[in-house]
Formats: structure tokens, C-alpha cells, sequence
């Protein structure tokens, strides 16, 4: 069965709480539910994660995301400035999907520029949980 990694960084897991007005009222949990129905329904196997430290999800990545068929990440505020985590999706060289569940674009200026991003195949914003789905639909078919 084709395997995925799903991460999530920081402050993610306050999910529900945390700025519901732009991240919504449902929590991490909910998220991780909606990924797993989906890639069930995909026929995927899919490891999740949270970390609130840049290297705890480093230290993952190296070692569950090889042999994998992809991974979809949420870096949070890491997208903005971690070159560390830059250059592990690199250095892994699989297909990256970026998911935000806002709109980077539409916010702050500091968040409109992902240094992440370049490591990925492709970054959905904006989209909420629905931006996981697509992500995953979008590794299901991928060789
Ligand atoms: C986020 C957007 C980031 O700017 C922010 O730091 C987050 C969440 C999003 O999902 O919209 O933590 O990645």
C-alpha cells in the first residue's frame, strides 16, 4: 500500500482555540479524522504528525518520510523562516505538498513569503481542511 507522511508544526495543535476566526472552530483532531477518511478512501496509508520544534519534525521527516510516497506539510510559522526544514524536504527529494489552512496571501506581509515552498511540488492556501484533501488526492496519483 503506497504510504504518505502528514505533518503538522507549530501551534497547530491548538487547532479550535487558537484564532478561530481565521483557523476555524475544529481542532487537530477533527483535521487528522478528515485526513484519515481520505486516505482511506484513496487507498493510502498515511503517518501523521505534530511537533511544536523545528527539530523534532526534522528528525521525523529523516526517518519516516523515506520510501514514502510523499508528504503533505503544514510547517505553520516555519514556512516563513526555516531553512533547517528547507533543506530536509530537499535533501528527501519526494513529491511536497504545502498546505495552509489560511490564505498566506491575504494576511500579514511577513506570511506571504514561504521559504519552505520552494522545496514543494505545489502549496495550497487558503483552502482549510479541504487544502489536506486536495494534497492527498494529488499524491495518490503521482508514480
Ligand atoms: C498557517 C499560516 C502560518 O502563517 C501560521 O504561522 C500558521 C498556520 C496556516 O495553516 O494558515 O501557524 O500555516
Amino acid at each position: 500500500m503506497k504510504r504518505v507522511v502528514v505533518v503538522h508544526g507549530p501551534n497547530l495543535n491548538l487547532l479550535g482555540k487558537r484564532e478561530p476566526h481565521i483557523y476555524g472552530t475544529r481542532s487537530l483532531d477533527d483535521l487528522n479524522q478528515t485526513v484519515r477518511d481520505k486516505a482511506g478512501n484513496l487507498g493510502l496509508e498515511v503517518n501523521v504528525f505534530q511537533s511544536n520544534h523545528e527539530g523534532e519534525i526534522i528528525d521525523f521527516l529523516q526517518k519516516e518520510a523515506p520510501g514514502s510516497a510523499g508528504i503533505v506539510i503544514n510547517p505553520g510559522a516555519l514556512s516563513h523562516y526555516s531553512l533547517a526544514l528547507y533543506d530536509c524536504l530537499q535533501a528527501l527529494a519526494l513529491p511536497v505538498v504545502e498546505v495552509h489552512l489560511s490564505n498566506i496571501h491575504a494576511r500579514e506581509e511577513f506570511r506571504s513569503k514561504s521559504v519552505t515552498a520552494r522545496a514543494a511540488r505545489g502549496v495550497i492556501t487558503g483552502l482549510g481542511f479541504a487544502g489536506y484533501e486536495l494534497a492527498l488526492e494529488f499524491l495518490a496519483k503521482q508514480e
